[in-house]
């Protein structure tokens, strides 16, 4: 087949850019790696990139295309090429970029070192001298996160990051969380402190973009809740972030919607609110925001509260309360569905959005965790 490509030329110490297109002929089954290496074998030798394994394990050939990142080695040309689209190659975002597609992953590594990627034992060992055994239904908290191979492609989309450099962005926190999630690990307490410090866990805007764009399926926002969950849990809440949340909860049992007129006072405090009375007053005049008083209270406010009972009473706590998207939706009995239809058939029906991939998850066998033990 005949595939075209665009790719994004850029030297660091020049600082020149260029856009260069490529034509040229690769197998059908090609991926896009594939077509970077005939590129460089049989057309231009000066083009930069990186690679190793060539199957979806390294995590070296992270990039973008037409603007979103991927793994080279993950993506197939065929249709692309079929379709007569000649996508736009380029470094992935939010690192430094050292040569064409090659960036500078220090920052990265910096980060992933900061969160001590280690297990940091802290369990009595077993007196019979025997393995210490953890039950599956606990390594399940952790699953997603231990599949992560370090490629960057969540954090070249993080909107955070992008407005931040210093958040600890995605990856790194999809790692904390297989190290807090760990019964072994001693250390889960001083984690989840550093963890809720500046640029931590709540600097993240849940765009959900480093989920989308994962091609191991970690699903780092996940993992990013099940830290904030696990924090509240513990008593830890002094971030403005968690106090957001604690009074998006309070407000929605209450009046079953969100009082967002009352946020600032109830997350940074009267005098900080009393700061920003100016602001809140040319919002209240240009109709931004309703007036506090009285507290409009929804029609149905009974389902709002009856949820919250729900939760507190049925849900296991901290990130054994986090149950992932797909176990959560298996567990619900949508009127709309035809009798007797399962999820995986709701997602093959024509149209319907793409089934998001989740390693080695059984759709009609949820797994209901257990508790942790008491503190
Ligand atoms: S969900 Fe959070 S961590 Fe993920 S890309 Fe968005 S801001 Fe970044
Ligand atoms: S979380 Fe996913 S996208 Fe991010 S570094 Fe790990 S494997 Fe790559
Ligand atoms: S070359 Fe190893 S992940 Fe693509």
């Amino acid at each position: 087949m005949q595939v075209g490509l665009k790719v994004w030329r850029f030297n660091s110490r020049t600082g020149e850019r260029e856009l260069q297109e490529y034509e040229i002929a690769a197998p059908e089954e090609a991926t896009l790696l594939d077509c970077l290496d005939i590129v460089k074998d049989q057309h231009d030798g000066t083009l930069a990139y990186r690679k190793s394994c060539r199957m979806m394990i390294c995590g070296s050939c992270g990039m973008r295309m037409d603007g979103a990142a991927v793994l080279a080695c993950k993506t197939r040309m065929y249709d692309i090429a079929q379709a007569g689209h000649v996508p736009v190659i380029s470094a992935m975002g939010n690192l430094p970029i050292v040569k064409d597609l090659v960036v500078d992953m220090e920052p990265f590594w910096e980060k992933f070192r900061s969160v001590d990627p280690y297990l940091q034992p802290g369990y009595e060992e077993p007196p019979d001298g025997k393995e210490y055994r953890v039950t599956q239904a606990r390594m399940n908290v952790i699953h997603k996160e231990a599949l992560c191979i370090n490629c960057g492609c969540c954090v070249s989309e993080c909107n955070s990051m992008e407005a931040d450099p210093n958040f600890l962005g995605p990856q790194a926190l999809a790692k904390a969380m297989r190290f807090v999630g760990d019964p072994r690990d001693g250390n889960k307490i001083a984690r989840l402190e550093k963890l809720n410090g500046e640029h931590g866990i709540w600097e993240c805007t849940r765009c959900y973009m480093c989920t989308e764009r994962c091609p191991k399926g970690v699903d780092p926002r996940d993992a990013i809740a099940k830290l904030g969950a696990e924090s509240m849990y513990e008593g830890i809440d002094r971030d403005m972030g968690a106090k957001h949340a604690n009074w998006f909860v309070v407000s929605a049992k209450t009046t079953g919607w969100l009082r967002e007129t009352e946020l600032v006072p109830k997350t940074q405090g009267i005098i900080a609110a009393i700061k920003q009375t100016r602001f809140a007053l040319d919002l209240a005049l240009k109709g931004k925001v309703p007036p506090p008083f009285p507290p409009h209270v929804a029609k149905d406010v009974k389902e709002s509260r009856r949820l919250y009972e729900l939760t507190t009473q049925q849900g296991p706590k901290g990130y054994m309360g986090i149950v992932q998207g797909e176990h959560a939706l298996s567990r619900l009995a949508h009127g709309h569905t035809a009798e007797g239809e399962t999820l995986a058939e709701i997602y093959e029906r024509p149209g319907a959005f793409k089934r998001p991939f989740i390693a080695g998850e059984e759709l009609e066998a949820p797994v209901f965790l257990e508790k942790p033990p008491e503190r």
